[in-house]
């Protein structure tokens, strides 16, 4: 395996590339000048990103003849909201850039969906680069389009689909994230084995370790996953059928977040994913779809490498099962009284369900989490 590699993402005249590989931010400038054509950009970045890397970025791009404008947010999840997005959207302005150059976002997917917003109101639609630095975003968020922000009616019911002209994604930045952080991103790369890979899967078991210690399996697998991502949005660009394949694990993920209020020392996202996956499996298995020696390889792998697998894993008091179930069918994927799930038969075979029926979700639940 090389040090570098590019993953396509092909959407006709919106068509990039994924470059994934060590040591990319010395050659972002390099790279967004002769792909781009950009003379000025502006670099849209959290203050825990900024004060790690951004003077490595900023350094590259003047190297690249790039002039650069920071524009930094407090980092978190209420930094994607109305509030933030009308500051920096006006500070993109401020910053005179013109048509063809570009806004830059620079950190965790918080920063690529506010980013990316703002560049497709900013002067009706600006060039828009994403430089990833966290796991989930390198192997998730960054790929596809999907922009927005949070409103108090909910999170990301505000957006737009606005691809970028190019993602970089630098391993090594992967470096200065938190372990925790960087775990509940790797809940993300173990979703794309367990929606159509099984063989991914299995490769995760064997080389994990390679992933977090950094290792080459670190760039392979961030590379599969975007391949994997790629591929479903190439067919499905606006989630009209088979992008809900990337919601597994998520119906049960986000009710688990709501319930815990997005309170991030007790769960944030791809820890939620994860206890979601692990339900989504079991509950299959009640469905008699999948075995249960399945669901235990599931919840087995991600308790390894250290991911919450469990409702009760979660730290601290949770509402009883009936209110998790009011929170999953609050969740957009409800059509006339039946629950939309992605459920499996087995490692790797993942399908949309359309038609589940709540009351069994709810005695599967109340089994799950008694109180
Ligand atoms: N657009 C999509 O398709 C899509 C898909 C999945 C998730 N999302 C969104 O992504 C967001 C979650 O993304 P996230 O988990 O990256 O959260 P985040 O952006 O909040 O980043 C997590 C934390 O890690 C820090 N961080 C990021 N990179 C770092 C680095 N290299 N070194 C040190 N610290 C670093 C950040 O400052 C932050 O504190 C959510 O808002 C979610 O809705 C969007
Ligand atoms: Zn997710």
């Amino acid at each position: 395996m090389s040090e570098q590699t590019t993953v396509p993402v092909k959407l006709g005249d919106r068509s990039y590339d994924i470059l994934i590989g060590s040591g990319l931010i010395d050659r972002a400038g390099q790279e967004i000048a002769a792909r781009t054509g950009a003379r000025r950009v502006a670099i849209v970045s959290d203050e825990n990103v900024a004060a790690l890397h951004l003077q490595h970025l900023t350094d590259s791009l003047k190297a690249g003849g790039i002039e650069s404008t920071p524009i930094l947010v407090t980092p978190g999840e209420k930094s994607k909201g109305f509030a933030t997005l009308e500051t920096v959207t006006n500070a993109i302005l401020s910053a005179r850039l013109e048509r063809g150059d570009i806004v830059i976002a620079f950190g965790g997917g918080v920063i690529g969906d506010l980013a990316g917003f703002a560049a497709s109101i900013a002067r009706r639609g600006m060039g828009f680069v994403q430089i990833p630095t966290s796991l989930l975003a390198q192997v998730d968020s960054s790929v596809g389009g999907k922009t927005g922000i949070n409103t108090a009616h909910g999170k990301n019911l505000v957006g737009a689909f606005y691809q970028p002209q190019l993602v970089l994604a630098d391993t090594d930045v992967l470096d200065t994230l938190s372990p925790r952080e960087f775990r509940a991103g790797y809940a993300e790369v173990a979703k794309y084995g367990l929606i159509d890979r099984p063989d991914f899967f299995a490769w995760l078991e064997k080389n994990w370790q390679g992933i977090f210690d950094g290792g080459p399996e670190r760039i392979q697998a961030i590379a599969v996953s975007c391949q994997s991502k790629a591929d479903v949005v190439a067919r499905d660009e606006r989630e009209t059928g088979d992008r809900a394949l990337l919601n597994l694990g998520h119906t049960f993920g986000h009710a688990l977040e709501t319930a815990t209020h997005y309170d991030s020392a007790r769960l944030v996202h791809g820890e939620g994913v994860a206890i979601g996956m692990v339900l989504a499996h079991q509950f299959s298995v009640k469905m008699n779809l999948a075995s249960d020696d399945d669901a235990k390889r599931v919840e087995a792998h991600l308790r390894h490498v250290g991911l919450p697998v469990s409702i009760g894993d979660i730290p601290g008091e949770l509402p009883p099962a009936d209110k998790l179930m009011d929170y999953i069918a609050q969740d957009k994927k409800v059509a006339r009284g039946a629950l939309t799930f992605i459920l499996t038969r087995g490692i790797g075979q993942s399908f949309i369900a359309r038609d589940v029926p709540p009351s069994a979700v709810l005695s599967f639940l109340q089994e799950k989490h008694p109180k």
